[in-house]
């Protein structure tokens, strides 16, 4: 008989998102009238700039003649993508080379393909609180695990410290949950550990458009000795609303080698396989992101998202409670009041306000005690739910 693969039964029940959106199901059956705010899941409500929309429209139309139809792209991405990326990087001062660019179908798909070029035998460190996915990917993958606990007296930003053994290690900046950002100095101490060790860092920079402290690196490659370490994944999803589009970006340098293997040579081997690359439409769509128009359009939004999060720590500065993240990320980390648990906070908060949250335990076990929000609901809606927080706990 087939054998399963058994480490599925090492996970958690269910995964975090899918576990909210149940609990937040099984309220609406109950209460059908209720209005909810939702600022769980952090799934963008701004629709796709106007830039992106046009180019998206002109794709679609290209497909309909022969002369500029488009059947398989390129497995790792098209040109015109891998270039504009390419110059992108450029403006942060990273110099890439467009073959050292990988268009995927997102982030979180990448995260846990890219696990192919590992051997099973290695060690994934996992920073906690962390985005559940690593981890989960990690299980399904028969890996040991390391589980390294954040907390508020290192910022959420830990060092690698002597003892530390891992071959992958996951970083997050600016970070999902706790919306901490790693300095120049913070990541130089994590390359300078993967250089020593042979490890491999999998930087994830998903959320770096929302750096404004622009002391602050927004890629891994900005250190000194990167390219010999790591591997950044990005996405489009919260940069520019891509989370139903999907569309991301994996950069891997030419001279990121182990063990005489080249792991950008093994991507291009692993894509060339296994996808026949991202749609021309979606493609054409991501491009125009690049684009000084596109540019000031992305940013134009995610100054709205900006402002929901303003919104929000003005009433958590009003009732004194702390948090942190927000200014240069996408989400706000507070600490429960009272002494509840982040699911009792969350169940507090749904059937009381309405308001969903995502419960810090959720995480990581060092996330028990904390909740998070996302900012990236309506505008109305996070000025109504900051309202109704503030209502609630006011002593
Ligand atoms: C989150 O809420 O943590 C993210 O939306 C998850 C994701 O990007 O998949």
């Amino acid at each position: 008989m087939i054998t399963p693969n058994l480490f599925y039964a090492d996970l958690k029940d269910s995964y975090l998102f899918y576990n909210i959106a149940q609990k937040t199901k099984a309220y609406l059956n109950a209460h059908p009238q209720a209005r909810l705010y939702r600022m769980g899941i952090g799934d963008v409500s701004l629709p796709l700039c106007d830039a992106v929309i046009r180019a998206l429209h002109e794709a679609v139309d290209d497909q309909a003649v022969p002369e500029t139809f488009h059947g398989y792209m390129p497995e790792c991405g098209a040109p015109f993508l891998r270039d504009a990326i390419s110059e992108y990087y450029k403006t942060r001062g990273v110099a890439l080379s467009p073959d050292e660019v990988f268009v995927s179908s997102g982030a979180s798909d990448e995260l846990g393909d890219i696990l192919d070029l590992f051997d099973r035998s290695n060690t994934s460190l996992v920073i906690e609180p962390a985005y559940p996915a690593y981890v989960d990917a990690n299980v399904m993958g028969g890996r040991k695990i390391v589980h390294l606990a954040s907390g508020r007296e290192n910022g959420f930003r830990p060092a690698p410290d002597e003892g530390l053994r891992a071959d992958i290690l996951y970083i997050c900046s600016p970070n999902n949950p706790t919306g901490a950002v790693f300095t120049r100095t913070q990541l130089k101490e994590w390359v300078d550990y993967a250089n020593k060790n042979g490890s491999v860092i999998l930087f994830d920079a998903a959320y770096e458009a929302f750096i404004e402290d622009e002391s602050l690196p927004h890629s891994i490659f900005e250190i000194e000795g990167a390219r010999t370490c790591a591997i950044e994944i990005c996405s489009l999803s919260k940069t520019a609303g891509f989370t139903g589009t999907r569309l991301g970006y994996t950069i891997i340098p030419k001279e990121l080698e182990r063990k005489g293997m080249n792991l950008n040579a093994m991507w291009v081997r692993n894509r060339t396989t296994k996808t026949n690359g991202v749609s021309y439409i979606i493609q054409k769509g991501a491009a125009a992101v690049f684009t000084p128009e596109g540019q000031k359009q992305i940013h134009d939004n995610i100054k709205i998202y900006k402002e929901n999060a303003a919104c929000l720590m003005k009433v958590l500065d009003e009732l004194g409670i702390w948090y942190c993240g927000g200014k240069n990320a996408p989400y706000i980390w507070m600490k429960c009041p009272d002494g509840m648990t982040s699911w009792e906070f969350f169940d507090h908060l749904l059937h009381e306000i309405q308001v969903v949250g995502t419960p810090g335990e959720g995480f990581g076990s060092c996330g028990e005690g904390y909740f998070r929000f996302s900012t990236f609901g309506r505008p109305e809606d996070t000025r109504i739910a900051a309202e109704r927080i503030k209502e609630l706990l006011k002593k």
